[in-house]
């Protein structure tokens, strides 16, 4: 039976600190302003922040384009700051996660410049060159064009899986990699509690370097087929982590789409290489896998059930996961999933409620806790995120009109996560007292935190309460630790089982704007938490009014064989 680890009982807020709060007035968020508001999230219940990069970067991709490892962006504030931000959130019992990229670093980092300077300095080995005068091969890089980027005054290309200016580490490299190990202690050595790590199925490419079929207008493939999850990837995975991590009592969450479910035990199981990963599979479920945002595809409530079970069982059967409806790369939820209900605050909830009480660490992203929607814009000029220009250019090349193009950039833009965050309905939201670096989102004079925060029925209250329940409630055993379970349900509902050997709880959520008539698996007729209203239980059926969602507890255990909680234990068990 695998040992119980300390970070699976954290509740995790993820900060984009651009946009959190600035506490200089220069329009930038900064530590300072997160420091600040460490009461806040006290308050909200979370016991770990991950933050976005920091560290000092030209910023063309807000801070995932790294200059040095180990300075802090100037804007974001200094050394001293970090270390005072995660002195006074150990004292508020919150831990603090970072960032770790390293598949890349910006094209500003001394390696990368000292190597475009001397083909011969031991730097040109740091990252991935091809002699030629012509691009090595069809790749296209995640942020649109070719991976292949020439070096001027010479006959050579260097590759970058994302934008121009991050160009890829080379990880065949072994005194590359023992660099970032010595950084990746460093950063331990200071008393972080872990990391989030960073498009890291990228770190492996395809040695043949061939050309693969073309798959958009602009004759190219998408690089994920040479440059993701490639045979021998875990060699370096595995090293990094008996190097790093082990050696420290961290957390570890992997950026890591596209590792097929038959490979979780690798990465997630006893002997995984992280603690948990990221599946972005029913993230990613309005549009088709690894094509643009124009390839918009329809689906249902059934379809997103289906997917999250699907991943929830999945990754069960190795270890933990990790649970996020919204992140800093992602349209917001409420849009995404709600669609024209976005603005019912029931269905916020409902929402809230079916994705909070699976089986692993919730993760919410900084104004998820508000039901912010996602911010329209009517113009391209109006975005400031690398991929939606690109999106919107690609979308044009395909042959969507303008106008188009443009719905689609606001529907997917990872720019509407990215809107300062609104703490109270006066000018730019009380975010800074200067102007902010991007736009508000409009509805931030009724949308904001001072509105909702103590007040009965907001969103931010149900969250608190929420939170509350799962950490300290009555059924922390069997909502942290059991196992879960799909149940079947109507169309528009999910539902799922969460069992230990002693107790068992089903949850229901109700994403119609209808009532609905649920039957209710034997013995389960105890209401224990409702996000609204009253649990009404009709002999074998639950009735759950529009937008509900009722857990219910079992009277008697009838589970004749305790099963022992073991990620090794298949997943249908009775
Ligand atoms: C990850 C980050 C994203 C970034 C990309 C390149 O996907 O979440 O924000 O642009 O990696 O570093
Ligand atoms: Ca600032």
């Amino acid at each position: 039976m695998v040992e119980r680890q300390w970070w699976q009982e954290e509740v995790v807020y993820q900060i984009y600190p651009k946009s959190f709060s600035d506490s200089n007035g220069d329009g930038i968020g900064d530590l300072k302003g997160i420091t600040e508001r460490l009461d806040y999230l006290k308050d909200l219940g979370i016991t770990m922040v991950w933050i976005c990069p920091i560290y000092q970067s030209p910023m063309d991709d807000n801070g995932y384009d790294i200059s040095d490892y180990k300075r802090i962006a100037p804007e974001y504030g200094t050394m001293e700051d970090l270390e005072e931000l995660v002195e006074e959130a150990g004292k508020r019992k919150i831990k603090i996660m970072l960032d770790l990229v390293i598949n890349h670093t910006s094209d500003e980092h001394p390696w990368f410049k000292e190597a475009l300077r001397d083909a011969d300095s031991p730097h040109h080995e740091d990252y991935i060159f091809k002699k030629g005068s012509r691009r090595p091969n069809n790749w296209r890089s995640v942020f649109g064009g070719s991976v292949w980027e020439k070096v001027p005054g010479r006959e050579e290309y260097y590759l970058h899986s994302f934008g121009k200016k991050q160009p890829d580490l080379n990880w065949e490299n072994a005194g590359l990699r023992e660099k970032l190990y010595e950084m990746i202690d460093w950063w331990l050595e200071k008393g972080i509690a872990g990391f989030r790590i960073d498009a890291i199925t990228f770190i492996k490419k395809d040695l043949t370097w061939r050309d693969r079929e073309a798959d958009g207008a602009d004759g190219l493939a998408q690089c994920t087929k040479g440059c993701r999850n490639q045979p021998g990837i875990g060699v370096f995975l595995q090293e990094m982590k008996e190097r790093t991590f082990d050696r420290y009592p961290c957390v570890t969450v992997a950026e890591a789409p596209g590792v097929p479910y038959e490979e979780l035990g690798e990465y997630i199981g006893e002997k995984g290489y992280f603690s948990m990963i990221f599946d972005f599979r029913y993230a990613d479920l309005d549009i088709a896998s690894g094509s643009g945002w124009s390839k918009r595809v329809p689906w249902t409530i059934k379809d997103l059930r289906d997917k999250i079970m699907a991943s929830q069982m999945a990754l069960q059967k190795w270890g933990w996961s990790a649970n996020f409806i919204e992140n800093h790369d992602q349209p917001r939820a409420t849009t995404k999933y709600l669609r024209e209900s976005q603005q019912e605050p029931e269905a916020v909830k409902t929402l809230a409620a079916m994705y909070f009480f699976l089986r692993g660490l919730p993760f919410i992203y900084q104004g998820q806790e508000l039901g912010m929607v996602n911010a329209k814009r009517d113009s391209i000029q109006e975005f400031n995120d690398i991929s939606s220009i690109d999106q919107y250019e690609r979308s044009l090349a395909e042959g969507c009109t303008p106008e188009e193009a443009l719905h689609y950039v606001n529907l997917r833009s990872r720019d509407n996560a990215r809107v300062p965050f609104p703490w109270e309905d006066g000018q730019y939201g009380g975010f800074t007292t200067g102007k902010p670096w991007i736009a508000m989102a409009e509805e931030y004079p009724a949308v904001n935190a001072k509105a909702q925060v103590g007040v009965e029925g907001s969103i931010h209250t149900f969250y608190k309460e929420m939170i509350y329940f799962r950490q300290k409630g009555p059924y922390r055993e069997c909502l942290l630790y059991g196992r879960i379970q799909p149940i079947e349900s109507s169309a528009d509902v999910i539902a799922y089982r969460r069992y230990t050997d002693k107790e068992s709880i089903c949850c229901w959520s109700n994403f119609s704007g209808q009532t609905v008539r649920e039957p209710v698996p034997k013995g389960h007729t105890e209401p224990v938490w409702q996000s609204y209203g009253k649990a009404v239980l009709q002999g074998e059926s639950l009735e759950l009014g529009p937008y509900q969602s009722v857990l219910l507890k079992q009277q008697e255990i009838r589970i004749k064989k305790p099963v022992a909680f073991s990620p090794q234990t298949p997943y249908n068990l009775p």
